[in-house]
């Protein structure tokens, strides 16, 4: 099978890796891929406006692709999926009407609603005054979330009641503003692939959102991940097939927009129960990079199988029992801004100790032919061992090995988990 992969990012890096060490896989094109995906066995980079649903759709075609996935959320929503759809080639990835589930909280929200799956309580406010009463319906800790894409930054949950309303303030110059009821407890991130009616999970695995250590600073697209989840609740993963994944496919494939792609559940395990915090559409990153370490049966299958409406006959995927722990390393300023050019050493040192991988995102190949940063997440350092433990410590001997100036990473991620 040879395999298109759409997007820049770690999440994309880890899914061409994963791809190219699969049997099913005779070569992966990555587009436009990053200076880590050009370096994988059986894969190659093209370049392609990964937003122009015609350009991916002939680049489909032109190598000839018996499967395209799409990686990141923009092409989704700007309807990458249904242009390659349209062709006739497989593609993991929803159409842009099905992709609203993340595209829009709104809609998102209609959907929970239709299909009774568990939420926080929300209000759609387009207006100040009605951000005001939701605020005041819900009282402290607020939580206000822009209506659009936000690449994960446009959540703002705080007790400042002022800081609420300027971040409302901001969102509504744009787009409507979801204000919601805060959930408390610890969030899981569980990857269900679906192919329109079956949907099969992967392994849960936990998001480090904020910036800094101890939880605290802004909210990140995410700054490092572990799975498995040894303290999760028995019977977890059942849960949210059955409350959560099910309803809300079944929902989309009544109302006429069936999901075909990679439903993400983020998920607050509360003291009322199990709620749903957020809807995505694609994998998440840095979880994706903790997942698929962990995958053992063939990714290329598991995909083909939900673009092609077969999963209900995908034999049950096979976990390793190895842990797996992503550290990001994020570039100066990130989230804010990000510095782009600074150096990045050590990434071959790194890749030498046991049980790493590097996974790049934010990094290019200057004129010079050195590697430096480029966007804001630069790298996932990945390691895997026996437990949490040894994985935690392979990965962050990776980051030791690793020298970027002036960068970023949390020390606390997975610790004591
Ligand atoms: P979202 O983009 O909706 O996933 O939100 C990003 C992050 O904000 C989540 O992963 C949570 O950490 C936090 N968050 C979002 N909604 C809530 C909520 N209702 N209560 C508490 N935290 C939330
Ligand atoms: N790690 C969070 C996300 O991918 O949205």
């Amino acid at each position: 099978m040879k395999i298109l992969v759409i997007g820049t990012g770690a999440r994309e890096h880890a899914l061409a890796r994963a791809l190219a060490l699969d049997p099913a896989t005779t070569a992966v094109v990555v587009a436009p891929g990053n200076p880590g995906t050009a370096r994988l066995d059986k894969t190659e980079n093209t370049p392609v406006d990964a937003e122009d649903p015609a350009a991916v759709a002939a680049l489909a075609q032109r190598v000839r692709a018996d499967l395209v996935v799409v990686g990141p959320e923009a092409p989704l929503v700007a309807g990458v999926a249904d242009a390659v759809r349209a062709t006739g080639i497989p593609v993991f990835g929803p159409d842009a009407a099905a992709a609203r589930l993340e595209g829009s909280k709104a809609f998102a929200k209609e959907i929970m609603a239709a299909a009774a799956v568990p939420t926080a309580a929300a209000r759609v406010c387009t207006t100040l005054a009605e951000v005001e009463a939701a605020l005041a319906e819900f009282g402290a800790p607020h939580v206000v979330k822009d209506d659009g894409l936000a690449a994960g930054k446009g959540v703002v949950v705080t007790e400042d009641r002022d800081a609420a309303l300027a971040h409302a303030a901001s969102c509504l110059e744009h787009a409507a503003v979801v204000v919601e009821e805060y959930l408390d407890g610890p969030e899981v991130s569980l990857f269900c692939l679906a192919d329109g009616s079956t949907v099969v999970p992967l392994a849960p695995a936990q998001d480090f959102k904020r910036l800094l250590d101890g939880d605290e600073g802004p909210n990140t697209g995410g700054m490092g991940a572990y799975s498995p989840l040894t303290w999760a609740p028995d019977g977890l993963t059942e849960e949210v097939v059955e409350q959560v994944a099910l309803p809300a496919v079944r929902e989309l494939a009544r109302c006429g927009t069936p999901f075909v792609g990679l439903l993400y559940c983020g998920l607050a395990l509360t003291s009322r129960g199990l709620r749903v915090v957020e809807f995505n559409a694609r994998f998440g990153d840095p979880e994706t990079q903790v997942v698929l370490a962990r995958l053992q049966s063939s990714l290329a299958t598991a995909l083909h199988a939900a673009a092609t409406g077969a999963l209900a006959e995908l034999p049950a995927l096979q976990w390793s029992t190895d842990a797996a722990v992503t550290v990001v390393v994020a570039s100066h300023g990130y989230p804010v801004s990000a510095r782009k050019g600074d150096v990045i050493s050590g990434v071959e040192e790194a890749e030498q100790l046991p049980g790493v991988h590097v996974l790049h995102a934010g990094t290019a190949t200057d004129e010079a032919g050195a590697l430096v940063t480029a966007g804001g997440r630069v790298l996932s350092v990945t390691g895997v061992g026996a437990d949490i433990e040894a994985a935690r410590a392979a990965a962050y001997a990776g980051v030791a090995a690793i020298t970027i100036d002036g960068a970023q990473h949390r020390t606390d991620i997975a610790a004591g988990r």
